[in-house]
């Protein structure tokens, strides 16, 4: 492999699969549709939340939950290694952005992460737009621990919402000289452009994934299968090319 300097890196939940989380879409090319029973317009979006906001706080309250039950994998910890090793110097970078909005990263030990759709351990106050760290429910409407009142919602990126730090994942990519896509169907923008941004800017693109994405054909490298497998294999290589 070819020495890099400066990596950003894309998880989706093909990252967690293995750690016993759900993934959003059957196949790589199924469009969103149920997701745990729930129609993804009821569920994740501000309108949805507007017409049923208990419907929406359970549903959450009840992924919350079930994430602290889950343990990170080895793609996650391979990642995490990735981050520990990797040089914290002027002429290296590394950016792990994820689509997750569990843990895993963060407690299999990575750093360097960034949560473009937002965290289900935090909470959101819409009246002060304070987050706090909530681990707990919020289905009976607890106060906002900075203002009171109780406006709490989660700190998920819902569809029709911009995604997070949208400057700073192009300020990324634009320094970058390898991106590397795991376990994302590339079916939620813009998240599934970045490797198009990566490509017009030059960048070498790699995709680890169970099946092609549906831009797969964007990548230069594609490498199929568990991302617990694939993740430590990749790492392995390029800490030995550094
Ligand atoms: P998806 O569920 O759309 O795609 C998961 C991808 O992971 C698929 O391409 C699978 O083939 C792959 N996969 C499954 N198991 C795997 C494994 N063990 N190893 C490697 N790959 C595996 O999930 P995302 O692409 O992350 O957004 O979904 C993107 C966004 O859609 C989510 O962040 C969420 C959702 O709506 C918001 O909530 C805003």
């Amino acid at each position: 492999m070819a020495q890099v300097r400066n990596i950003v890196i894309l998880t989706g939940a093909g990252v967690s699969a293995e750690s016993g989380i759900d993934t959003f879409r059957a196949g790589a090319n199924g469009g969103p549709s149920l997701w745990e029973q729930h129609r993804v317009d009821d569920v994740a979006t501000p309108e949805g939340f507007a017409r049923d906001p208990d419907l929406v706080l359970r549903f959450y309250d009840m992924r919350r939950a079930a994430i602290q039950t889950k343990a990170p994998n080895a793609a996650h910890e391979a990642l995490a290694r990735l981050d520990a090793e990797w040089p914290k110097d002027a002429n290296h970078e590394l950016l792990i952005v994820t689509q997750n909005v569990d843990d895993l990263h963060e407690r299999a030990g990575a750093k360097r992460v960034l949560h473009m759709h937002g965290e289900h351990l935090n909470a959101w106050c819409t009246a002060c737009d304070a987050r706090s760290r909530w681990t707990g429910p919020l289905i009976e409407r607890p106060p906002c621990p900075r203002c009171g009142e109780r406006a709490l919602r989660p700190d998920v990126v819902w569809f029709g919402e911009m995604p997070y730090e949208m400057d700073r994942i192009y300020e990324a990519l634009r320094g970058a000289d390898l991106f590397v896509s795991i376990g994302t169907s590339g079916a939620v923008y813009p998240a599934a452009g970045l490797v198009r941004n990566a490509r017009d800017l030059g960048i070498a693109t790699l995709e680890l994934n169970l099946e092609r994405s549906q831009g797969s054909a964007w990548f230069g490298e594609t490498r199929l299968g568990p991302a617990s497998v694939l993740v430590p294999a990749w790492v392995d290589e390029v800490l030995a090319a550094l």
